[in-house]
């Protein structure tokens, strides 16, 4: 069966509780209380993936000045999602936000260097990926 999945941009779009579930799935935030995470969303620039159902199953979320400078952080898409290539999606969709164009990039990273190699990242020092200034990432449809 097909699923088209959906890409969203904005915080209003975001959904709690489901993101709580996609972040128990990691290991940098499977403890964060929700009220962190709530407070996380209401500060960054949010992205989602939901499914036909419009059920969330992939978050990310850019802290940035707007101006100078972006950080991607809690990029998770959910277990039974992954290896179809939505993750990569998400940080094409989020690396093409107009509100991030011509901004420096950078990210945290130890579990998913080649993953994010591939979306242009390298490595600066032992944790910090970053992203050439010039960012322009693909085009996909923002509801
Ligand atoms: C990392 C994550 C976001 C990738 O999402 P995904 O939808 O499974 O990834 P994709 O299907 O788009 O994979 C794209 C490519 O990256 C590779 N890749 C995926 N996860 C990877 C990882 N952790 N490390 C290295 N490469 C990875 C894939 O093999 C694929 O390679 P290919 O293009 O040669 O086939 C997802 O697996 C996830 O949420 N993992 C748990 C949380 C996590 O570890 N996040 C990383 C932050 S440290």
């Amino acid at each position: 069966m097909e699923i088209n999945f959906k890409f969203k941009k904005g915080r209003e779009y975001m959904h709690l509780d489901e993101i709580m579930y996609l972040l128990s799935q990691t290991h940098w935030a499977n403890k964060r209380h929700k009220e962190t995470v709530e407070k996380s969303i209401e500060g960054s620039l949010c992205f989602g993936v939901f499914d036909d159902n419009d059920v969330q199953i992939g978050f990310g979320r850019a802290v940035t000045d707007y101006a100078t400078m972006f950080y991607i952080s809690d990029v998770v898409i959910d277990k039974d999602h992954q290896g179809l290539g939505l993750g990569s999606k998400l940080v094409s969709f989020i690396k093409s936000a107009p509100e991030l164009n011509g901004l420096w990039g950078f990210l945290g990273t130890t579990a998913a260097e080649g993953f994010y190699s591939k979306q242009g990242f390298t490595r600066s020092t032992g944790f910090f990926m970053t992203l050439p200034k010039t960012n322009q990432g693909d085009i996909f449809n923002v509801k």
